[in-house]
């Protein structure tokens, strides 16, 4: 953080600290206690996404033992149901109303928008253990928000060279319209131009819309080389199934963010064989660490890992940085805030370091579904960082 942004948010926290305190009389807050808020997706699309995150987080936690640091933790959540129109309410309900010491969300792009101005106004630390929104490390990056994931530019970045790689120059970009979708087809067309390939055509279809006959009608017409797309969760089984049903697999090959495959590979069966993605994870990472984790999180909830698992937990290892930082005092936010961003992860992905813009500097594997299991067949991109435009940290 530059001297003079952290000079302008202590003053902003300290006041907000003031009257948090004048706040918390009747709401029974007590230092004993760490207070953690998840602000996630619990019902629809997005559902098995939040709910991954809130395991890995908390399985990261157990590495703490009981109480730490002789404080009890104390977790909130909220449903923030992926809807962006009530994310204001939800954040202000999480970080005002239950004034927590930390809020760990979300997944949906438009939603972490919604809550980080909210966090803003708040000066309530964030993690973000999924969004990838540019602007959440870029233009509206901001001392207290911190992401363990992705921006939206980071894991399409690679996906367009690999497939000219593989002798796809002519392209369908399919997505769902909202922030995430559109994002990640910008920095696939960057990609794929930069290496000589054409997007013939985007298609669209509203978040959550899963209809996608009509597209992949148009599809079978455009006969492109291959198609690359971005969908997650239950619009992610719903697409890889229909698109093999429409009889476009065998001719024209799928390709995508690696969302497309993560945590849904049972659902979507033989129809996700051989679809090649890029992502900062894959099931099939054969690193201790991710051996480890794998084998905990399948003990700890019968079932599993995935990438959104992967980043939670990651988001409880950033948090225990910045517990040890501050022997488990929160309310010390220079410190918390000085801990993250020196941050180190020893993840599951592959270690990783946290950028100038609060995003991590990672690597990006090309992925490939073998037998029902998301394989590592390279790497895309090693130590990518998100450029963060407009973020002066
Ligand atoms: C997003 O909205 O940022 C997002 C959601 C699911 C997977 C990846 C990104």
């Amino acid at each position: 953080m530059s001297i003079s942004n952290r000079r302008q948010f202590l003053a902003g926290t300290s006041a907000l600290a003031g009257l948090s305190f004048l706040s918390l009389a009747g709401c029974g807050k007590t230092t004993d206690s760490i207070r953690v808020g998840f602000m996630l997706p619990y019902t629809g699309t997005y559902a098995k996404l939040g709910m991954a995150i809130e395991n890995g987080f908390k399985l990261a936690l157990r590495e703490l033992g009981d109480n730490p640091f002789g404080k009890s933790i104390e977790f909130f959540t909220v449903d923030d149901e992926s809807n962006p129109s009530k994310a204001t309410d939800n954040a202000n309900k999480i970080m005002t109303r239950d004034n927590v010491d930390v809020v760990i969300g979300t997944v949906h792009s438009g939603v972490a928008m919604g809550m980080i101005k909210v966090a803003q106004e708040t000066g309530s630390l964030v993690i973000i253990p999924n969004a990838g929104a540019n602007a959440a490390t870029g233009t509206m990056c901001a001392p207290n928000v911190f992401r363990t994931s992705f921006s939206n530019w980071q894991p399409t970045h690679p996906l367009g060279r690999i497939m000219v790689e593989d002798g796809h120059k002519k392209s369908v970009f399919i997505t769902w319209k909202y922030g995430a979708g559109e994002e990640a087809l910008a920095s696939f067309r960057e990609g794929f131009e930069a290496a000589g390939g054409e997007v013939i055509k985007e298609l669209f279809v509203p978040f959550p819309n899963v209809e996608f006959q009509a597209i992949l009608t148009e599809v079978a017409a455009l006969k492109p080389d291959a198609v690359a797309c971005f969908f997650a969760g239950g619009g992610a089984v719903k697409f890889v199934k229909d698109y093999a049903a429409a009889g476009l697999k065998s001719s024209i090959p799928l390709y995508g963010s690696g969302f497309l495959t993560e945590g849904v590979l049972d659902a979507q069966g033989d129809a996700a064989e051989g679809i090649t993605t890029t992502l900062h994870y894959a099931d099939g990472l054969q690193n201790p660490k991710n051996l480890a984790f794998r084998e905990a999180y399948r003990l700890a909830y019968s079932e599993e890992a995935d990438v959104y698992a992967v980043q939670g937990y990651d988001a409880g290892l950033l948090l225990i940085k910045a517990l040890q930082e501050t022997s488990g005092d929160l309310s010390k936010k220079a410190q918390a805030i000085n801990a993250m961003e020196g941050a180190k992860i020893d993840s599951p992905r592959g270690p990783w370091t946290m950028s100038r813009a609060h995003n991590p500097i990672q690597n990006f594997y090309t992925v490939k579904v073998n037998n029902g299991v998301n394989s590592v067949v390279g790497t895309a991109w090693e130590g990518l960082e998100d450029p963060a435009v407009g973020c002066d940290l």
